[in-house]
């Protein structure tokens, strides 16, 4: 039986080169990877962890004790502190095993999902506009495919990408891979060219040399990689170089359960964990981020994983704290087209409306959203959000509660600045001028649009009082829902309504490199015997 079984995995080996790291790294070592020993798993093999069933010894394998689950209090992100599954290294194999098997996934599937989850993580932390140089160092298996698959993504999402890949895979999924990278003109760096000191030359490292099957020492020429990126980060540590590692599911030569060993190894500053983090990323205190967006609930399930859920469509999630922050230090270098007084509208409306398409275009998260300032008698400002419901030449229009601290405000001193910040292009728009309420049938008619909760929750909210605590207003509304469950029209309160800003100032932004930001302030003005408006440059 274990002949026929070693024959069909062999085959299964032949048709599955080299998994993908996403859950199974090659060693560099001429070790046999656990795969080539573990039986093809049926559906119902996915019900009893294969750590549980009799099974050969798998070689590469054969110095570690399979060990069960292993859960630990987590790393707290914020007050939170949540529970993050690690696994051992014969789990991560047995996870592999499950998704190329009875799960279906292929292994260009999983180096896609894997190499594009690097590049989501790489993304989030460090933006292109600071650091753009990206090295891919690749290694000959599966983690070096990651590592060329985050490279191409990495191209597309704005970056300068070089790969240095000293032992090639001579396999399909590599050459293709190589070939994508070669149309884009992304260069191929041999160890021998790579500069004396990588942090002269690139901005960000990403280590994809080995994942968790490795063991053993690392040969050349990857011994010597490792020493190179583990100097360069002594720079950095000292302040005088920004180089940052980015670590491929497992800082290369690293114990995958022990973690830094000899604490000579690679220190990354970010570490993209594919899957689920393995158990020496327990010792990471860098950025640490999971990729893996696809594991299906079966295996989720069946290991007990517990990670925290992805956000929105992210094809990553930060695990562990933030790390410490300097806030003096946070900057982002903005890159934009330049805003140039020939080039814009006549009519700030106008240009507002070119802009506001614009964030829409870009799929910015409520690009309706501002800040509106007011003051009251006193002088002394306010600040909150609002929607802005709409805008023509008579105003831009918002709704609220009168009786609001902006509703009081607003009555003794009708005067107000909005804000819109869209982030992604760079650009703020400022609008200031007198404030008046609109007519009764425009808030009535606004009113009736919204959803009837929204309707029952504008009456409920006696905005900006103080209230007893949060049951408080929830049984308000509760009351409320069921003298409305009729489907009858809600009444608007008399309290509840809209403004509208006449303006009579409007500021573009749109910042630019090296704090240059280009400004134009739009003034009413006679322009040609008519009312018009003037723009003028502002200094940054
Ligand atoms: C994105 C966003 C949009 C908001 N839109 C409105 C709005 O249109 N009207 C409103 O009354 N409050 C809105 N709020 C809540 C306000 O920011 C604020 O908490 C509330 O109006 C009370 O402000 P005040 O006490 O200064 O009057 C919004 C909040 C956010 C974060």
């Amino acid at each position: 039986m274990r002949k026929a079984l070693l024959r069909k995995t062999k085959a299964m080996s032949c048709l599955l080169p080299n998994q993908s790291s996403l859950l199974f790294k090659p060693a560099i070592t001429p070790t046999i990877s656990s795969h080539h020993f573990l039986p093809k798993p049926s559906i119902f093999s996915l019900l009893t962890p294969l750590s549980a069933r009799p099974q050969p010894q798998p070689l590469g394998l054969r110095n570690w004790n399979s060990r069960t689950q292993f859960r630990c209090l987590g790393m707290s992100s914020g007050k939170e502190v949540e529970s993050i599954s690690y696994l051992s290294q014969l789990e991560a194999a047995e996870i592999d095993e499950n998704l190329m098997g009875p799960l279906g996934f292929s292994v260009d599937q999983l180096m896609e999902l894997a190499g594009l989850s690097v590049a989501c993580a790489i993304a989030e932390v460090f933006k292109p506009s600071e650091y753009k140089r990206v090295l891919a160092i690749c290694g000959p298996g599966n983690n070096g495919g990651d590592g060329l698959v985050a490279a191409r993504h990495l191209y597309h999402f704005g970056y300068k990408p070089s790969i240095c890949y000293p032992k090639r895979t001579p396999k399909p999924l590599y050459s293709g891979l190589m070939t994508q990278l070669e149309s884009l003109s992304v260069p191929f760096l041999s160890a021998e060219d790579l500069p004396l000191d990588l942090s002269d030359n690139f901005d960000i490292i990403i280590d994809a040399i080995f994942g968790f099957s490795f063991h053993g020492t690392p040969r050349p020429p990857f011994d010597a990689l490792i020493q190179r990126l583990v100097s360069c980060q002594n720079y950095h540590h000292t302040g005088l170089k920004s180089t940052v590692v980015v670590s491929v599911d497992i800082p290369s030569g690293w114990h995958v359960e022990e973690g830094d060993v000899t604490g000579e190894g690679i220190k990354p500053d970010l570490l993209v964990s594919l899957t689920a983090p393995k158990l020496c990323a327990k010792k990471f205190g860098g950025h640490h981020f999971v990729g893996g967006r696809f594991v299906p609930p079966a295996i989720l399930e069946k290991y007990k994983l517990h990670l925290p859920p992805y956000p929105g469509t992210s094809m990553c999630v930060r695990i562990g704290k933030l790390p410490q922050v300097d806030i003096s230090s946070l900057r982002e270098n903005y890159i934009s087209p330049a805003l140039l007084e020939e080039e814009v509208e006549a009519d700030p409306f106008d240009q507002f409306r070119k802009w506001f398409n614009d964030a829409i275009a870009a799929g910015l998260k409520e690009p309706n959203a501002m800040a509106l300032s007011t003051s009251a008698k006193d002088a002394k400002p306010s600040s909150r959000m609002v929607l802005l419901k709409g805008v023509d030449t008579n105003g831009f229009v918002w709704f609220t509660n009168y009786e609001s601290r902006k509703g009081k405000e607003l009555s003794e001193n009708p005067h107000a600045a909005l804000l819109f910040y869209w982030d992604g292009l760079n650009r703020t728009v400022r609008v200031e001028g007198p404030v008046e309420k609109v007519s009764d049938a425009e808030s009535e008619q606004y009113f009736h649009s919204r959803p009837r909760g929204s309707q029952i929750g504008a009456i409920v909210s006696k905005q900006s009082s103080i209230v007893p605590g949060r049951q408080y207003i929830q049984e308000e509304y509760n009351e409320l829902e069921a003298i409305h469950s009729d489907g009858r029209l809600i009444p608007k309160p008399k309290y509840w309504g809209g403004y509208r800003l006449k303006p009579v100032a409007f500021e573009f932004w749109q910042g630019q490199t090296s704090r240059l930001h280009d400004r134009l302030l739009y003034s009413p003005a006679e322009v040609d015997g008519k009312r018009g408006w003037k723009i003028d440059r502002l200094a940054p």
